[in-house]
């Protein structure tokens, strides 16, 4: 079995391999570099290896150019020249071209499979960082979420939320008695929030058939791993989107794969890019919380390599458990690049034969100072590394290799009709109208009452002409409806705002009675 992983040349003439044994391919790794120092390149060539050796492999597109790895590179083409020097300069004698086995996603649906979640999936925790909300906004987005659980409410959609809310918001009253403040404002707050995240594409990302995480671990018939290609570029226009769905993935990830221990290679590997944008201002919760998944993910096989490029980017916590390093050229104009370079080589094992500062200075393009972990988990001496070139095309794929590849997906069809079920949205929908119905058949009793009473009236006046006695009916009337057509999730109370009241302003003021007495 394949047990390492092929990087490039180290040592004085380059000539020496360097490997990254697959073993602690789950121990982290970390791609940093100036912009045009060859971090995607890197990405690449680790995606192919993982690939090759049987490893599913999930990445974010960020500028559409790492799609180019469903077509094989070109020999045609004008890179064909530098990269068989360079391959050969590092005796990479088997050194080809190659597609790989993609599935595109998208969660927008348009490059690729759609990719969806439940809001109950991604949690108060997350959407209260998605939508940005305060810390009492999440109190309140807590307690919704409660109710729902509750009262066995799906919450599916965004449209499910968004009438939870509004129900929230009806009974602030009634719920602050149960859970402490419920703040008419804070509700209000969080469905304007809540708006602002449909219009950034958030009603394609929430809703069902959502994603199954088997998908995403998917081979090949012949023992490759599928790389999973997430569309990123409009994806970032939305920041908060973006980080807090790879967020999401990676602790879902973590909630559902079983615990595997040691491995030969991984199970999974994570490529996250830009990640700074996971941790700009980020709570302190919230990174506490990627850190401890980062520290436990490990266990379960899954590798996560970040891609940012600053080291200095990734707070401390998990820059120290990312074992394998791929540290391209970093400029250092400023006095703050210089304090960041020394601190980004003040995290390698010196290698004698260079200074460390000196090399992640000096690194060409697609040259990269390395340290990966060796035998026992220690990490490597730094070493200056030449990196492979790329099987797959650099740059993005057309338009109709594109089409080609989610046609021929295992996933095809899978995704790419809605279903809406039977969730809060519906089930409060469906008690607003029956309190609609209930209501306006309590007005029409109310009605018939009245019209009894002037007829009894009339009746009255009737009798008094003629002098006789009669039983008044208006109290038979009144007893007969209430027992009646009124349902039984109708309380006496609730009997007595009905009447005068119009059946619409009833609907908005009793819908919470009917949810509590479901
Ligand atoms: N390992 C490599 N083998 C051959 N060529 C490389 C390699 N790495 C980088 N290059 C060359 O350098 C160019 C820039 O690399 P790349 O796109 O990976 O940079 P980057 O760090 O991702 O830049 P950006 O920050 O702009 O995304 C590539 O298009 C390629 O021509
Ligand atoms: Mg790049």
């Amino acid at each position: 079995m394949q047990k390492t992983l092929f990087i490039g040349g180290g040592g004085p003439d380059y000539s020496e391999p360097q490997d990254l044994l697959l073993k602690y391919g789950n121990r982290h790794g970390l791609i940093a570099g100036a912009t045009g120092t060859g971090k995607t390149v890197t990405l690449q060539i680790l995606a192919e290896g993982f690939s090759d050796a049987g490893v599913p492999v999930i990445l974010s597109d960020i500028k559409g150019d790492v799609s180019g790895m469903a077509v094989a590179g070109d020999p045609g083409g004008k890179l064909h020249a530098p990269f068989t020097e360079r391959a050969e300069k590092i005796g990479f004698v088997d050194f080809r071209y190659d597609s790989y086995p993609v599935i595109f996603w998208d969660l927008f649906g348009e490059q690729g499979h759609p990719v969806r979640t439940t809001m109950s999936e991604m949690g108060p925790l997350l959407l209260s960082r998605l939508m940005g909300l305060t810390d009492a906004q999440e109190g309140v987005l807590n307690i919704a979420f409660r109710v729902a659980d509750e009262e066995g409410m799906p919450l599916l959609d965004m449209n499910d939320l968004q009438a939870l809310l509004t129900w929230v918001g009806q009974n602030a009253a009634d719920l602050s008695l149960r859970f402490g403040n419920v703040g008419a404002s804070s509700v209000g707050a969080i469905q304007r929030s809540l708006l602002v995240l449909e219009n950034q594409g958030g009603t394609h990302f929430f809703g069902e058939p959502a994603l199954s995480l088997d998908d995403l671990m998917r081979t090949t018939p012949d023992g490759r791993g599928y790389v999973n290609i997430l569309a990123a570029d409009r994806l970032i226009n939305s920041p908060r989107l973006y980080a807090t769905f790879l967020l999401w993935l990676l602790s879902e990830l973590f909630e559902t794969l079983p615990e595997v221990g040691d491995v030969d290679k991984p199970k999974l590997v994570f490529f996250f890019d830009e990640a700074h944008l996971l941790f700009e201002d980020a709570p302190k919760a919230l990174v506490d919380k990627v850190e401890q998944v980062a520290r436990l993910i490990r266990s379960k096989g899954v590798g996560i390599y970040f891609i940012t490029q600053n080291p200095d980017d990734v707070p401390e916590d998990i820059l120290g458990q990312l074992g394998n390093r791929f540290q391209h050229a970093l400029r250092a104009f400023t006095a703050r690049d210089q304090k960041a370079l020394r601190r980004a080589a003040e995290t390698y094992r010196p290698n004698p034969r260079f200074d460390t500062v000196e090399a992640i200075r000096d690194v060409g393009v697609g040259e990269a100072v390395t340290s990966m972990l060796q035998n026992k988990g220690v990490p490597g001496v730094v070493e200056r590394t030449l990196i492979r070139p790329p099987a797959t095309r650099l740059g993005p794929c057309d338009a109709a290799t594109r089409r080609a590849v989610i046609d021929a997906s295992p996933v095809k069809g899978k995704y790419e009709t809605v279903f809406d079920r039977h969730s809060a949205h519906e089930m409060l929908l469906a008690r607003a109208e029956a309190a609609a119905q209930e209501a306006q058949e309590a007005e029409q009793a109310e009605a018939r009452e009245a019209q009894a009473a002037e007829k009894d009236r009339e009746f009255k006046a009737a009798r008094r002409y003629s002098g006789g006695e009669t039983e008044s009916r208006s109290s038979r009337s009144r007893k007969a409806t209430s027992s009646g057509g009124f349902g039984k999730a109708l309380t006496d109370v609730v009997l007595k705002e009905l009447k005068g009241t119009t059946g619409r302003r009833l609907v908005r003021g009793i819908l919470g009675s009917l949810f509590k007495g479901r």
